[in-house]
């Protein structure tokens, strides 16, 4: 066993203005649990660092909306989101959250401390502000064109759509989020952390230290923030949600967001230790501490380049070794959103799969974007289920555990000769260990995934190889050393699958009654050990690890996604004010019947119109609509339709129409069709 190295290891603290959803889960929380699991069950000693990050502009906002004060929503999601990672088995060792006494005075201190050594710049200057709702406009308060890439809804603090970090002022065309109004300019006195001189710095940490280690998505952005110039970041606001300022002159003023939450790793880390009763320090001062911040791409300005300037200018901490940042998950094709209510949140997941926490830890580690963006989607994480938990992982312990107790009552039999295969067989089951590590310590948690699902197969490959079932008449004894070595398998898919399957692993540790073995191998000793689970030793009964997932809970999830959807936009849609008064005689001059389309044609060179030949009883007349990115020609010959036959005849594009067909919008944005609901209406019916 190697001397136990010391670990801190942060997921990014997320915001308590919502629950949190599986994009969460697959970027930041479920890889960085497989690390911390992994780094502790190895010996070493671990810190997993989180809480809710609880200031910030989008949390005033919330409450605003919603009437309360921006305590109760903290209050509300930060018990929610907490409650979420525990039932998926986010294994933190301290969960804490901003508003926290201990925060306040750890990012207070830290304020001052770099206030003292004069590492800020004092300035008073011009800041956006609007007038009507008497406020300044900081972060999310205001919403602007990216003078970077031109996005049209960038916020005050951070461009959504290019990652950039920018200052209110820098937006064109600024609007108050509060109003909608164009803020005005006011002064005002802020605090700012000069970046321009820790360039060198980063230059040399990052671009030239960290250029092999450092994902490259991570590398590229820092390079390209510090190859475009810093500049001195206001970390000071005009608010009055968050950390007060601490100094003087700071009166009404409070710590920019991005400056008290990575501050909160800290604090939650001195929460964590003095409840053990252990000293916080060595797990942020100590040179051989390694520092890791899991976190998300729109993340790693903060945590790659203001927070170590942040660390650099206290001068006692250590830096990150590592920021093995994360991309975005879409759902379904499309971009997941709060606000659009297009996502799957962890406490309605639990609803529906109440025993199916690892079944999404496995979808989401397989198909995680650690390089790119990548899709969940229903239909994957059922093929995932079925055919690699159930079919693979869960047939192959199934299996050894039913034959187990069918042959030997349910203990381990001794292994009568070992063949070529058989010692091949144990050979690569210590090779796991080593296979398994190596992705993990790269950050490349599907790779590792892949790896483990490889010790299964091995396992299903050799139980069908050697048939034991078929064996068991001519050769009862060679079903001993078979069933010896499956079970050394299982054993070891036990030990190994704890970082990204932990409930699995519990299972699968009660099956084999794993709580009465003298001595259990750690990760490490699955090289050496001579046997993971000996001869002689009683296992349990069969229980199946994994359970199908059926074609009707997929297509209940993706009903329940496009209803949310829908009631969303119905929710937020504006419907049209009612149009000017009209006398009846207007009404009864139009003439409105009900027909039916006989023939459809494109209308060449346009992208739009359709050319229908339409029977509305009094004759068969030519109306040209303007359907054709709705419905195809061929789909809507025998449509019912409601026609207005009495509109002047037009020409479009060459063609005349006699008439217009009535329609309407869906909710997402395609057209329908005005027919009768009762088939037995004639054509040339009328409305009225
Ligand atoms: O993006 C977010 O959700 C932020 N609340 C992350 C903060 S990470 C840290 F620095 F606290
Ligand atoms: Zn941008």
């Amino acid at each position: 066993m190697n001397t136990p190295k010391r670990y801190t290891i942060t997921a990014a603290l997320p915001y308590t203005n919502g629950p949190v959803h599986i994009g969460h889960l697959a970027g930041v929380y479920v890889p960085a649990d497989i690390y911390a699991r992994f780094q502790r069950i190895r010996g070493n000693d671990v810190a997993y660092i989180c809480g809710s990050d609880e200031h910030g502009v989008p949390i005033t906002i919330k409450a605003k909306k919603e009437g309360v004060t921006p305590q109760q929503v903290v209050d509300k999601y930060h018990a929610m989101i907490k409650a979420s990672f525990k039932e998926f088995g986010i294994s933190f060792d301290n969960y804490s959250r901003t508003s926290a006494k201990i925060h306040h005075e750890t990012a207070s201190e830290f304020f001052k401390k770099l206030y003292n050594d004069g590492k800020f710049i004092e300035e008073t200057n011009q800041q956006l502000y609007d007038a009507e709702a008497n406020q300044f406009l900081a972060d999310r308060f205001v919403v602007g064109t990216c003078p970077k890439c031109g996005f049209e809804e960038s916020y005050g603090d951070q461009c959504e759509n290019c990652g950039t970090s920018h200052n209110a002022t820098d937006l064109i065309n600024p609007k108050s989020a509060i109003t909608g109004n164009t803020p005005s300019l006011k002064e005002t006195k802020h605090w700012f952390l000069p970046l321009d001189q820790y360039e060198s710095f980063l230059k040399e940490w990052i671009l030239e230290g960290h250029k092999e280690d450092w994902k490259p998505n991570v590398y590229g952005q820092v390079k390209s923030w510090v190859d475009d110039g810093l500049r001195p970041r206001a970390v000071t606001r005009d608010l009055d949600w968050g950390i007060p300022v601490p100094v003087e002159g700071g009166e009404g003023k409070v710590l920019y967001v991005w400056f008290d939450a990575p501050i909160g790793y800290i604090s939650s880390t001195k929460e964590w230790a003095a409840e053990k009763g252990i000293d916080w320090e060595p797990y942020w001062k100590d040179k051989d501490t390694k520092l890791l911040h899991f976190i998300g791409k729109d993340n790693i300005v903060f945590h790659c380049i203001i927070f170590p300037s942040m660390l650099k200018a206290e001068g006692s901490y250590v830096l990150p070794e590592n920021v093995p940042a994360n991309e975005f998950l879409n759902l379904e094709g499309n971009k997941i959103s709060t606000s659009k209510n297009w996502a799957v949140w962890l406490h309605e997941y639990l609803e529906d799969f109440p025993d199916k926490q690892d079944v999404l830890r496995y979808t989401l580690t397989a198909n995680a974007p650690e390089s790119k963006d990548n899709d969940f989607t229903w239909k994957d994480f059922q093929a995932r289920n079925n055919n690699e938990l159930v079919a693979i992982f869960g047939n192959f312990i199934n299996r050894v555990v039913v034959l187990t107790n069918k042959y030997y009552e349910g203990q381990v039999p001794s292994p009568a000769t070992f063949t070529d295969v058989d010692e091949d067989t144990l050979a690569l089951l210590k090779k796991y260990p080593q296979i398994i590590s190596k992705s993990i310590e790269r950050y490349r948690f599907r790779e590792a995934l892949v790896e483990l699902m490889n010790l299964a197969r091995m396992g299903n490959k050799y139980l069908a190889d050697e048939e034991p079932w078929k064996v068991i008449k001519s050769d009862p004894e060679r079903v001993q050393t078979i069933l010896f070595v499956a079970l050394q398998i299982a054993s070891g898919l036990a030990i190994l699958c704890e970082p990204f399957l932990p409930f699995t692993a519990k299972k699968l540790n009660s099956i084999l009654h794993y709580s009465t073995l003298d001595t259990i191998a750690t990760w490490d000793e699955i090289k050496t050990a001579n046997s993971l689970i000996p001869a002689g030793h009683q296992i349990g009964k069969g229980e199946l690890l994994f359970t199908k997932i059926e074609d009707l809970e997929v297509q209940q999830q993706l009903d329940k996604l496009q209803a949310s959807k829908q009631a969303n936009e119905a929710a937020n849609k504006i419907v049209a004010p009612q149009k000017d008064t009209i006398e009846f005689d207007d009404f009864t001059k139009l003439d409105m019947r009900v027909g039916t389309i006989l023939e459809a044609t494109k209308v060449p060179k346009t992208k739009k119109l359709l050319q229908l030949k339409v029977d509305v009883g009094i004759d068969t007349r030519m109306i040209v609509s303007g359907i054709a990115e709705s419905f195809s020609p061929e789909e809507i010959i025998g449509q019912r339709v409601t026609v207005l036959c009495n509109l002047a005849p037009r020409k479009l594009r060459g063609v005349e129409s006699q008439g217009m067909i009535l329609m309407t919008d869906t909710p997402d944005g395609k057209l329908a069709f005005i027919e009768p609901e009762n088939d037995s209406v004639s054509n040339g019916e009328q409305v009225s």
